[in-house]
């Protein structure tokens, strides 16, 4: 990853513009989705996160439009395409998207769009349900981190599925044990009550948290369904 963010605060004035550039090249799209292709470690994980699509998205039924916000080169697609009948694959980088037209056809009807997070050009409640993994831990800001998860919420009928890295997990935990002595930056985390909260102030309920893995991972996944009106 070309660009981490070397301190964490609520300076409201800090954006995480120059993550949105890091892909837009098509060479760096494909070196990012390579790094996933090829390593054992990374190929595990994907593993990992194909389970838990699966199992969430099977939970909540099979729907008719689901935005994959952030879609990168489409890694996840192929478990969210069991699912749907439209795949709305949209992401800030022009380089990932075309690597995703390429390489990231699944068996569902697809269309790329390009898009920021905080600024989704749908209306509101317009899509069933939107998945959005690996973004909230590359923004600078709680404030921006919360932007995020609004507009997700916004544009969703029926439900969110997001990942997050725990400020509580084993792996976070050790890391700012270890912080006055390495003085490695801090990661950008978040808490599940702050989620829980979120939710609830957007009309959701945050359903469940499953880590990605218990000990060498920070991520959990989070599912949010709508209440009902
Ligand atoms: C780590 S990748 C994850 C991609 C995909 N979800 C996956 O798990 O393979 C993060 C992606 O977020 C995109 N991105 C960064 N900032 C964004 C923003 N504000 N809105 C939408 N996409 C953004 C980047 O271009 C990149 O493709």
């Amino acid at each position: 990853m070309g660009y981490r963010p070397e301190t964490r605060s609520d300076n409201s004035d800090q954006t995480s513009k120059a993550y949105q550039q890091n892909y837009q090249k098509d060479q760096r799209a494909a070196t990012y989705n390579a790094k996933y292709r090829d390593r054992w470690t990374k190929r595990i994980s994907t593993w990992r996160e194909f389970h838990l699509l699966d199992r969430m998205l099977r939970n909540q039924g099979r729907v008719k439009v689901l935005l994959d916000l952030p879609c990168g080169g489409g890694r996840l697609s192929p478990p969210m395409a069991h699912f749907t009948d439209l795949l709305i694959e949209a992401d800030v980088a022009v380089g990932q998207l075309r690597y995703g037209r390429v390489h990231g056809q699944v068996s569902t009807r697809q269309v790329w769009m390009s898009a920021s997070g905080f600024h989704i050009p749908l209306r509101d409640a317009s899509i069933d349900g939107t998945v959005c993994v690996r973004l909230t831990h590359h923004l600078l800001t709680e404030a921006e981190q919360e932007r995020l998860v609004r507009e997700l919420l916004r544009v969703s009928k029926r439900f969110l599925i997001m990942s997050f890295f725990d400020y509580y997990s084993p792996k976070n935990t050790l890391r700012r044990l270890r912080r006055p002595f390495n003085r490695k930056p801090s990661k950008s985390t978040m808490k599940v009550r702050e989620l829980q909260r979120l939710a609830q102030d957007c009309g959701a309920t945050l359903v469940e948290c499953p880590a990605l893995f218990l000990i060498s991972s920070g991520h959990r996944y989070a599912l949010m369904v709508k209440d009902k009106a």
